[in-house]
Formats: C-alpha cells, sequence, structure tokens
C-alpha cells in the first residue's frame, strides 16, 4: 500500500514525519509542487489549475490513498479532487475547533497562523463562524515563513526576530492558544515556542490528520505491507529539491530543529 502525500513544497513532510511514526507499516510518496510553491500568496484559479495537474501526475504512480498534506490546497480543493478520484483522500484544516475548545477555561485568545490564501477562503471563515461563537479567534497570515522553510532558515537569530516582529501588535497575555495553519509551520516550533509567554500552547493539525488516515484504511480494510519507504518527487528542481526534502525529513525525524 502507498499513501501519496501532497504539498506545494516541503511543509507536508511534518504531516508525514507524524505518519511514519504512526502508521510505519505503510510506503509512502511524497510529492512537491516545486515549480509553484508558494501557493498562499498566489491566485486562487491558478494555485487550483496547478494542485489538479500535480495531483494527477500522482495518481499515475499508483498510489491508493491521498493526503493532501496543505491547508491550502485542500481548502482550494480537496472537494474537487474527491470528485475526480476514488480512493481515499484525506485533507487539513487548521486545528480552530479543537483549539477553541481546549482554550475554553482559559478564557484567553486563539491565534491562527496560516498562508494568505488560507485565510481569505470562505471555507475558513466558516470553519470559524461554526466554533468561535465566543469571538475568541484571531487570525495572522505568515507567507514569509514557507519561504524561510523552503530557504531551510533556521538561524534562530532570524526567525526570532521575524516573529517578534510579526507579533509586536499582540498582547501575548490575551491569548492561550497559536494553531499553526500551514503544514510549512511545524518546522519552527521550537523556536517559536522558545519567545513565546510560557503559558502559550502551539498546536497543528498533524496528528488529527493522521489518525483520520488511519481510521480511513482500517475502515477501506486496508492492512499495511510497507516498511515506511519513502520516494520523493517533485514537478521541478531535481535532483537539488529531493536532497533537500530528504534533509527536511531527516531533521524533523532527529527532532533537530
Ligand atoms: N504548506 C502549505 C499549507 O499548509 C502551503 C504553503 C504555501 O505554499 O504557501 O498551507
Amino acid at each position: 500500500m502507498t499513501i501519496g502525500f501532497f504539498d506545494s513544497g516541503i511543509g507536508g513532510l511534518t504531516v508525514l514525519e507524524e505518519s511514519l511514526r504512526r502508521l510505519p507499516a505503510q510506503d509512502y510518496l511524497y510529492m512537491a509542487d516545486t515549480l509553484h510553491v508558494p501557493y498562499g500568496t498566489k491566485p486562487q484559479d491558478d494555485v487550483r489549475a496547478y494542485i489538479l495537474k500535480a495531483v494527477e501526475q500522482m495518481m499515475g504512480e499508483g498510489i491508493e490513498a491521498l493526503v493532501v498534506a496543505c491547508n491550502t490546497a485542500t481548502s482550494i480543493a480537496v472537494n474537487e479532487l474527491r470528485e475526480l478520484y476514488s480512493l481515499p483522500i484525506i485533507g487539513m484544516e487548521p486545528a480552530v475547533k479543537p483549539a477553541v475548545e481546549m482554550n475554553h477555561a482559559t478564557g484567553k485568545r486563539v491565534l491562527v497562523f496560516a498562508t494568505p490564501l488560507t485565510l481569505q477562503q470562505s471555507k475558513y471563515y466558516a470553519l470559524v463562524s461554526r466554533v468561535d461563537e465566543g469571538g475568541i479567534v484571531d487570525s495572522l497570515p505568515l507567507p514569509e515563513l514557507v519561504q524561510y522553510c523552503e530557504n531551510l532558515q533556521f538561524d534562530k537569530r532570524v526567525l526570532e526576530d521575524y516573529f517578534r516582529d510579526k507579533l509586536s501588535g499582540y498582547d501575548l497575555n490575551d491569548y492561550g492558544i497559536i494553531v499553526l495553519g500551514c503544514t510549512h509551520y511545524p518546522f519552527y516550533t521550537n523556536i517559536l515556542q522558545e519567545i513565546l509567554p510560557p503559558h502559550i500552547r502551539i498546536v497543528n493539525g498533524n496528528a488529527g490528520t493522521v489518525r483520520r488516515l488511519a481510521a480511513l484504511l482500517s475502515r477501506y480494510g486496508v492492512a499495511g505491507r510497507g516498511s515506511g519507504k519513502v520516494r520523493f518527487m517533485c514537478t521541478g528542481g531535481e535532483p537539488e529539491y529531493i536532497d533537500k526534502m530528504r534533509i527536511a525529513l531527516e531533521l524533523l525525524r532527529g527532532n533537530e530543529i
């Protein structure tokens, strides 16, 4: 059984890493749309076309389930992908609902980080309207963080300055939880946690997504017959980008960032 993971770039590796830990008896095909990363600052119609094309390419590789390991791509195209293909498709959604629930008792606010395109979508607006009865959710686009990540920029000083600047307009004592609503962002969880007041928790949707994947696989009666093998593909920039993906996955698996 090969499970396909798709993202604009290396962000979906944060979801793949979770899946490799939880579902080690599967094989994986990871696809990055290197020709078009980043998605989050581009027009929606262009991004939709990029996603359909890249996923079509993956379908020719014999995957049996697809994880759209990208919040932006999920919000733009997951419904259409499900209409086009009959295999199980799992998408990502910013973990706003669990964050609001977890935060309930503290009386503090929730801050969601995501790409500009995700935050502009009616899907995001509908999600927040559904779960945020108390009006405690604020959203902040962080497009530069995707670019840092794609450049494997993990210099603490650079990132700390960046986060401090972005958060300078917020009184962090008012917040209890930060939601990472883009799969690139968990690369920076540790760096971010260090500059936040200790009461703030950082959450992402990766574990929830992999739990849904596991449930779906068992519903389809698909037993794992693989060995955690990962094959990488991208839409351009080979072989350098393949190396970059391997390095980034190793960093995540070794807890080095
Ligand atoms: N990793 C993606 C996400 O989860 C998209 C980042 C980008 O290409 O802008 O939203």
